[in-house]
């Protein structure tokens, strides 16, 4: 039985802890032979012998099989070992990809609208009427529709030109206090240096009750919003019209090029449009059965201002996806 004992030590792996068991079983092996020798037993000697050697045979069994289940465990660990992929392991080959320019400005702005407990919505590309124009004061045939060209759908759905709409699904799945910015992709049927057929904007919206927001509160967030996003820039505000907003501004900082004394970029004024704002016109709160509330509400496009971050002279290089543009942005 020590000998037994010590082979199965000996074993290293399942099989050959199988080929020992048959051996040890089989009809020429340890048991056959030692069973055999009962035959010239007599008596008691017989019935102790016989019981010795059943006692060793269900020993040894038990023992085959911790060994045997010891060894599954070790077997499969050395498979996880020899199979296992390191996915940390740094490559020198590895080509990592950055995001795109508008995608990195947007994620730049949602965060920072984000911090300060803006909710950030978000609403569907192709949108109706209602919500697009009729909802934010812009009734059929109002010469206002013509500040944004629109594709227009065959059974009159259209896709959206700007992220307002979104101002008005919030209100009405809302009640106020409302806090929300909305960015997305934006459609308008034009193509030049300056102009894509789809962008993305940025829509913010604060609502409360009257009197609780005004337009000073408009202006002291977005001259901290801009200065986060292009430095240290002189910020001014000058009257402008939205159907939606009244009274409304537009919004630009000194040149971050030339600081103001007038270059290509500026156009010589030495200033950079940026985004359109107001306070949100009583119409629009009318749209939407809010009463006895104030509100304000900005509007920024993202490829101008990834543009002027990332000193893109030509926007439509954008969406050519030439990797010897976006490879700088690694
Ligand atoms: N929706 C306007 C545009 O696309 C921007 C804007 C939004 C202006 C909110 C005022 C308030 O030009």
């Amino acid at each position: 039985m020590e000998t037994l004992q010590k082979s199965i030590e000996e074993c290293n792996s399942v099989k050959e802890l199988e080929r020992l068991r048959v051996e040890v079983f089989g009809k020429k092996g340890y048991f056959s032979k030692e069973f055999a020798k009962l035959k010239e037993l007599e008596g008691g000697e017989k019935i102790s012998y016989a019981a010795k050697l059943n006692e060793e045979k269900e020993k040894f069994g038990e023992l085959v099989n911790a060994k045997k289940t010891f060894l599954e465990a070790k077997e499969y660990e050395d498979i996880l070992k020899r199979d296992a992929l390191d996915v940390s392991l740094y490559s020198k080959g590895a080509n990592i990809g950055a995001l795109h320019p508008v995608m990195d400005t947007m994620d730049k702005i949602t965060e920072y609208f984000a911090s300060l407990n803006f909710s950030v919505e978000d609403g569907p590309l192709v949108e109706d009427d209602f919500h697009n124009f009729e909802a934010l004061n812009l009734p059929k045939f109002h010469p206002a529709r013509d500040m944004q060209d629109t594709f227009y759908f065959k059974d009159g759905a259209l896709l959206r030109t700007h992220t307002s709409p979104v101002q008005i699904r919030t209100m009405l799945s809302q009640q106020p206090p409302v806090r929300m910015i909305c960015p997305g992709a934006v459609f308008r049927p034009d193509l030049d240096l300056t102009h894509t057929p789809m962008f993305h904007q940025i829509e913010g919206l604060v609502v409360d009750k009257k009197g609780a927001v005004s337009f000073a509160n408009l202006k002291s967030i977005l001259e901290e919003f801009l200065k986060y996003m292009f430095g240290d820039v002189k910020v001014r505000f000058r009257p402008s019209f939205f159907p939606f907003t009244e009274p409304s501004a537009e919004v630009d900082i000194s040149c971050i090029f030339c600081h103001g004394s007038g270059c290509r970029v500026c156009k010589n004024t030495g200033w950079l449009e940026v985004l359109g704002c107001g306070t949100v016109d009583q119409n629009v709160f009318n749209a939407v059965g809010y009463k006895n509330c104030s509100g304000y509400a900005f509007g920024m496009g993202m490829e101008r201002s990834a543009m002027l971050l990332h000193r893109i002279p030509d926007l439509r290089a954008l969406f050519e996806g030439d990797l010897r543009l976006l490879e700088q942005f690694k």
